[in-house]
């Protein structure tokens, strides 16, 4: 996923830090990156989150899966390589929000393993949280709040995270949340909790 730069290309450095711009904003940079099937919960619980942060006067931006699909990544299909690009390009929109001093709430599948450890890495580990929004396959099929999981019923769509291409579940992620048990206010409420003791 690795990209090498152009040796004809020289950094150039600015005068104001990472820290000056925190000053600024009153807060620490910070991602949080929410994994897990189509139809887990998401992007529901990360639009919470930004309202009740912005509610307490942080500075938010969301970075959706499927929204940044209509614009910067619109060129992108599902295979593993396109996903993999997919995420590479989040993860580095992920890390100049971040290292502008935003907490960026990324919604996005990522399936493979070594994608979401790219972006940790590129985050950097310290500023970068996983939270694995665990669903069973069964209820997000249930659910189907885009009408997917019956298009892959039909055979009409293939490539499927968790039917016809896989998810690699998180090892160690810094929260699991087990939305076949808990409600959307019972996994914001833990969401926060854990941002809030970063
Ligand atoms: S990722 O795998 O590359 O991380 P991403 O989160 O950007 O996926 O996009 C997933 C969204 O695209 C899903 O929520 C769903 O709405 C839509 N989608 C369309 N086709 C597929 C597919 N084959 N597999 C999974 N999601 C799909």
């Amino acid at each position: 996923m690795k990209r090498k730069v152009n040796s004809n290309i020289v950094w150039h450095k600015g005068n104001v830090t990472y820290d000056d711009r925190c000053k600024n904003l009153n807060q620490e940079g910070l991602v949080v990156w929410f994994t897990g099937l189509s139809g887990s919960g998401k992007s529901t619980i990360a639009v919470e989150v930004e309202k009740e942060l912005i509610r307490r006067g942080k500075v938010v931006y969301r970075l959706d899966g499927d929204n940044i699909r209509y614009g910067l990544n619109c060129d992108l299909g599902f295979s593993e390589k396109d996903r993999g690009e997919n995420i590479r390009r989040i993860s580095e929109v992920a890390a100049l929000f971040k290292d502008a001093g935003l907490i960026i709430l990324v919604s996005s599948i990522s399936p493979f393993k070594r994608m979401r450890e790219f972006a940790k890495e590129k985050v950097g580990k310290d500023e970068f949280l996983e939270i694995y929004v665990k669903c069973s396959i069964e209820t997000c099929a249930k659910r189907d709040p885009k009408g997917l999981y019956k298009k892959v019923k039909k055979g009409e769509l293939d490539n499927f995270t968790g039917i016809s291409s896989p998810y690699e579940e998180p090892e160690i992620p810094d929260l699991i949340i087990d939305t076949n048990n808990l409600s959307i206010e019972e996994s914001v409420f833990k969401v926060l909790e854990l941002i809030t003791h970063e």
